[in-house]
């Protein structure tokens, strides 16, 4: 198949609506990173989201959806739920919640189960592009299962070009890290720290959030948290102090000797939007990564949960 590249332009936008009607496959970028977008209702094209991907099939996807009205179409919404949505949508927060009887969406997309993870995206041509299209849109990361996230079309293209059909280049993604996911169907529960700080959460919630304790393979709450996970092919080493022979330094704040920084001025705001272009850059010089350490708090809880999968030990 012949992957079409369009531009960030309103007939990129209507090409794009036009394949996802007509059941293809489009990666288009969001906030956090580019998604691999299928119409959410249409059972054949989700599937083909998980033959792409060669993602397992237990693993749901989130649903798209241009404003928190539509979302409501799809799952019941609890107070929680419309206090989170309001203070952090749109934007890169998840919510996993009860999904509605009459919500008309692929049993593909929640892996056969009663929840549904739920985003309300902020880029302009994500919000463009959900609009056009006019339904949700059932998206995961645009790479293939367990690889690192793209946040470039360049990330897309060096995956799945020839096997989607088509990309939206929007350019590099702004927040650079996957929304964070809280699920809110019982006592609320983080089940990956991401693009919105954990802390922020909690305050709007007025509660501590119960964190999701790393599941096996076979009943995965949120199966992006297998333990190896948006892994490069390059080893991975974290709270580095300097490189050691045979190793890079991706460095954190201003440390000597980096042949990247994930920002020199220590910003983890920074750093999040950094991190997978750095690590996919790095990725390709055959050396292993070894990276600074990074403060356990803000987006910096999000970056440490990915540089932890990206160094877990895997079979290759
Ligand atoms: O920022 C993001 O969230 C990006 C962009 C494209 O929106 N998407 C993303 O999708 O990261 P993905 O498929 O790579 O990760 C989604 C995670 C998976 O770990 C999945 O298990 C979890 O969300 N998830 C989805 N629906 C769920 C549900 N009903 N219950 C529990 N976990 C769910
Ligand atoms: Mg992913």
């Amino acid at each position: 198949m012949l992957t079409q590249h369009l531009a960030p332009d309103s007939t990129g936008v209507k090409t794009a609506a036009q394949i996802l009607r007509a059941g293809g496959l489009v990666a288009f970028p969001t906030e956090t990173v580019y998604g691999l977008g299928a119409d959410a209702r249409n059972s054949t094209a989700v599937a083909k989201i998980f033959a792409t991907k060669k993602r397992p099939e237990f693993n749901p996807l989130i649903a798209h959806l241009p404003d928190q009205a539509t979302a409501e179409n799809c799952a019941v919404f609890s107070d929680a739920a419309r206090a989170l949505a309001g203070a952090f949508w749109p934007g890169p927060l998840t919510l996993v919640l009860r999904l509605r009887g009459d919500a008309a969406i692929s049993p593909l997309v929640t892996a056969g189960r009663e929840t549904i993870g739920l985003r309300v995206p902020d880029a302009d041509l994500a919000r463009a592009l959900l609009q056009a299209f006019g339904g949700p849109v059932a998206a995961p990361s645009a790479n293939l299962s367990g690889r690192i996230s793209p946040t470039r079309a360049g990330h897309v293209r060096d995956g799945l070009d020839g096997r989607i059909d088509a990309v939206i280049d929007g350019g590099a993604c702004g927040v650079g890290i996957e929304s964070t996911i809280v699920d809110l169907t019982g006592a609320p529960r983080l089940l990956r720290p991401g693009g919105i700080a954990t802390e922020d959460i909690e305050d709007v919630l007025g509660i501590n959030l119960k964190v999701e304790t790393i599941v096996d393979e076979t009943t995965p709450t949120a199966p992006g948290q297998l333990a190896s996970h948006y892994a490069p092919s390059a080893k991975v080493r974290m709270n580095a102090e300097a490189a050691e022979a045979g190793e890079v330094l991706l460095g954190f704040g201003p440390v000597a000797g980096a042949t990247r920084n994930l920002s020199e001025a220590g910003d983890l705001v920074e750093a999040a939007a950094n991190l997978f272009a750095d690590l996919h850059a790095l990725d390709g010089t055959g050396s292993s990564i070894a990276v600074s350490p990074i403060p356990d708090t803000g987006l910096g809880r999000a970056i440490n949960d990915r540089l932890r999968r990206a160094a877990a030990p895997r079979d290759q």
